[in-house]
């Protein structure tokens, strides 16, 4: 068994499957936006009252603002409380000023409709520009004003989070791709959070769907047969992680793991990341309004592996290629 909610700073308790949104920006099929805020009053009073979003996932951050408001309306005012929103700035690469960085702030708290930021998760794409030292300054600035509660990363290698604390700008968490087939994260990233209290949130743990009893037994499925941007993405990550069959050999294993647990494939795959040092939580992304896996995914919080369930997955796992080797730390695939 497993806590449901983890507090990952003193004023910000997430629940650790945290609802992702960028399913919201496109290429997730037709996104209705009435259906979906009805949606997000589901999610919520199941108790996953955690969003993760961006600046650029198209509508989300302007979904937050309209769900608050619904929710206020019709539960009332306390019940805000209950929600965090997590979101990200991602700035298009270039020289970063104080009025860029109060102006996207400002963007992002009348979208989602808050007088303070939850966290405020920033990207970069190009350490060659080295403006991202500058844009961490003032947005510290802004979390010294109580304007941004929390700052933290995502994608950002090891050597790079060790610049922000060296330069002492103190970073919450880490968002980072992190799976049974990518566990880049393994390598430098956890002894490092581990060693600075810096919070992991994992994204990819059920590699799109790809990672379910849907795929079990199947050919291997075309690009074209894939009808999400996030199915592609993940097959390519399997392509790299060691092919088709080898996934095939994984999914037999985790589905007789699950039979034993009495769960289905994407739980053991989200349970046994939940699992790992410095996870504070999984990120798997919603469909609004389209499909649900809301009673699914709650069975994660009921059960926990074993030892021997996790020695069977690790074993599938060492016949694959290193992804450390093959595609670097956290976030090389986005530079
Ligand atoms: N920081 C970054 O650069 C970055 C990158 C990627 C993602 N993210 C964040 O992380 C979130 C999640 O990552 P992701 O969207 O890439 O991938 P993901 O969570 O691995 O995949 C989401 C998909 O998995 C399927 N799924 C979920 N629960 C399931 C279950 N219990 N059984 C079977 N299938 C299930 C659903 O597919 P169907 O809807 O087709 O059923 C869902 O749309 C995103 O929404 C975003 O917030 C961040």
């Amino acid at each position: 068994m497993s806590k449901k909610y983890y507090q990952l700073a003193p004023d910000l308790t997430i629940c650790r499957i945290v609802n992702g949104m960028w399913q919201v920006a496109g290429g997730h099929g037709y996104i209705d936006h009435e259906l979906a805020i009805a949606d997000m009053m589901k999610y919520h009073d199941a108790g996953f009252t955690t969003w993760d979003l961006a600046d650029i996932y198209g509508p989300a951050e302007d979904f937050i603002g309209q769900f608050r408001h619904r929710l206020s309306t019709l539960k009332g005012k306390e019940q805000l409380d209950r929600i965090s929103a997590l979101t990200k700035w991602v700035p298009q690469p270039g020289r970063i000023t104080r009025p860029i960085v109060n102006e996207s702030i400002e963007r992002s708290l009348r979208r989602m409709n808050v007088s303070s930021l939850d966290l405020l998760q920033f990207h970069w794409w190009d350490y060659n520009n080295p403006y991202y030292m500058d844009a961490l300054k003032y947005l510290s600035d802004l979390r010294d004003k109580g304007i941004i509660k929390h700052v933290g990363l995502t994608n950002f290698d090891t050597e790079h989070v060790q610049t922000m604390i060296d330069s002492d700008l103190p970073i919450v968490s880490n968002q980072v791709q992190y799976s049974i087939i990518d566990r880049r994260p393994e390598v430098k990233m956890i002894p490092f959070c581990l060693e600075h209290n810096i919070n992991l949130l994992a994204y990819g743990s059920v590699c799109g769907g790809l990672m379910s009893e849907l795929y079990l037994g199947r050919m291997q499925p075309s690009i074209a047969e894939l009808n999400t941007l996030c199915l592609r993405k993940y097959k390519q990550m399997i392509d790299a992680w060691g092919g088709w069959n080898l996934f095939q050999e994984l999914l037999l294993t985790l589905k007789r793991i699950a039979q034993k647990h009495n769960v289905n494939i994407a739980n053991v795959a989200t349970r046994y990341i939940l699992a790992k040092s410095a996870v504070a939580g999984i990120i798997i992304g919603v469909r609004l309004g389209i499909v649900d896996h809301r009673n699914s995914n709650a069975q994660v919080f009921n059960f926990s592996l074993d030892k021997s369930d996790c020695n069977d997955i690790d074993a599938v796992c060492t016949k694959s290629n290193n992804l450390f080797e093959v595609i670097g730390d956290c976030g090389d695939e986005y530079r």
